[in-house]
């Protein structure tokens, strides 16, 4: 027997619940039958990025209508540990991308400092073709302009935001649903543009 979806958070810490579980796999079954379509009889290979990107690969992945094959990579995060912007790469790829279709499945794109690292990274290694999948998208705060963001799941507002994969200080990762904090952690957040 399936519960119904929580209508309010089940953490006091939390504030009201932006995206429902039921909102985010909805959603997600659309941007997986739009991947499959356009990436049908190709090599295609998903990547993110730990951790706060496993739980949108795993739900992305089993709604597509298509094989693709899954990687990991792990850097060094802007916000918490590299305040300086340096963004450094902690775990490769096991996969060769040379002349593969890379999807880059995101949790969230912020300033966009991130992904734009990542594409670099991988850019040099000569994928046929490299795109981006982001389930939340911030465009309020985007420092780099130019990002190749073919599926974009939400654009949600300039709010701290935590579940589904997304942290504070590492909690709440394995929240089924997306909430906001109740106070603005800034201390976790990059300065602004
Ligand atoms: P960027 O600013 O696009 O480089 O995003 C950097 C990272 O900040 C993301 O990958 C997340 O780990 C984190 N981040 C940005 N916004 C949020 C949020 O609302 N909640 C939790 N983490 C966030
Ligand atoms: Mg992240």
């Amino acid at each position: 027997m399936s519960s119904l979806p929580s209508v309010r958070p089940a953490v006091a810490e939390l504030k009201d619940i932006l995206l429902t579980e039921d909102q985010i796999r909805t959603r997600i079954g659309e941007l997986a039958a739009e991947i499959s379509r356009d990436y049908g009889g190709r090599d295609l290979l998903l990547v993110t990025v730990l951790r706060g990107g496993i739980y949108f690969l795993a739900d992305l992945g089993r709604a597509l209508a298509i094989p693709a094959a899954i990687d990991f990579m792990a850097i060094t995060s802007y916000t918490a540990d590299s305040p300086s912007g340096v963004a450094r790469l902690l775990k490769d790829l096991d996969e060769e991308i040379s002349g593969r279709h890379v999807l880059l499945v995101e949790d969230v794109i912020d300033t966009g400092l991130t992904s734009a690292y990542l594409l670099r990274v991988l850019r040099t290694r000569n994928p046929a073709s490299l795109a981006i999948c982001t389930l939340l998208d911030k465009t309020a705060r985007r420092i780099v302009p130019a990002l190749p963001i073919r599926y974009r799941g939400f654009e949600i507002p300039d709010l701290f935001v935590v579940g589904y994969g997304l942290d504070f200080h590492q909690r709440y990762r394995n929240l089924p649903y997306i909430a906001v904090l109740n106070e603005e952690p800034e201390i976790s957040r990059p300065p602004a543009p």
